[in-house]
């Protein structure tokens, strides 16, 4: 099987000799796969919220712990791509300016949406049974159904082509692909939690009208 041109070129420039870059897509896929873990599992058992006293609480410290996650994968990040080679062609002025437009694209996607759904209705507070009231449809909703993932990828994609480095574009490929699986198993689960709302809330509807009866 032969791969095309532009991914063998990207590959030649990637030293796979560098343990930082096994780490760095390590610490990647570890974080979804940590949040959905606990998520399911306070879910089933309402572990946290019995450990917190609040479901609030608890999924504040989840929160929290996923941030800070966040920062020790950025960290693995940045220090994967100081120990890769730089490809010349990713050196010129217009590589730089699609990099900043990536940067403040990204962020303004995480941005607006964390502003949008709140800490835990982007902290995964439906798994607590703290649900949204309705599904949030403004901006930056009305462009993807998930900004978060796609404002990540982006972000990351930035920061590859700022420092210049090939092996930062293989990352946020492997980014990708773990948020597609990602949202793949999430959102079935979520849409599941909304649907068993809205049909107690059916229910109650249906018991008020009977009352009035
Ligand atoms: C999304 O919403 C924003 C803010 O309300 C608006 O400016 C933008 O045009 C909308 N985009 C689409 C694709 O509807």
């Amino acid at each position: 099987m032969s791969l095309p041109a532009p991914l063998t070129e990207l590959l030649e420039y990637v030293d796979f000799n560098q343990r930082s870059l096994f780490i760095s897509a390590a610490a990647i896929a570890f974080n979804p796969t940590f949040w959905n873990i606990v998520a399911r599992k306070e879910y089933r058992t309402r572990f946290m919220t019995k450990a917190f006293g609040s479901a609030q609480r608890g999924c504040y410290f989840l929160a929290a712990t996923i941030f800070s996650l966040g920062l020790v994968r950025d960290f693995l990040y940045e220090r994967a791509l100081r120990d890769q080679p730089t490809h010349p062609a990713l050196e010129t002025d217009n590589v730089k300016y699609a990099s900043y437009v990536l940067l403040a694209l990204g962020n303004l996607l995480v941005i607006s949406s964390t502003w949008q759904l709140g800490i835990t209705g982007t902290f995964l507070g439906d798994y607590f049974g703290i649900l949204m009231d309705k599904m949030v449809t403004g901006f930056p909703f009305n462009i993807t159904s998930a900004p978060m993932y796609y404002g990540s990828t982006m972000s990351f994609l930035g920061s590859a082509l700022l420092y210049g480095k090939p092996a930062g574009i293989l990352l946020t490929l492997h980014v990708l692909l773990v948020y597609i699986v990602a949202i793949q198993y999430e959102n079935p689960f979520t849409s599941g939690i909304y649907a068993k709302r809205e049909k107690e809330r059916a229910k109650a509807a249906g018991f008020e009208e009977k009352k009035e009866l």
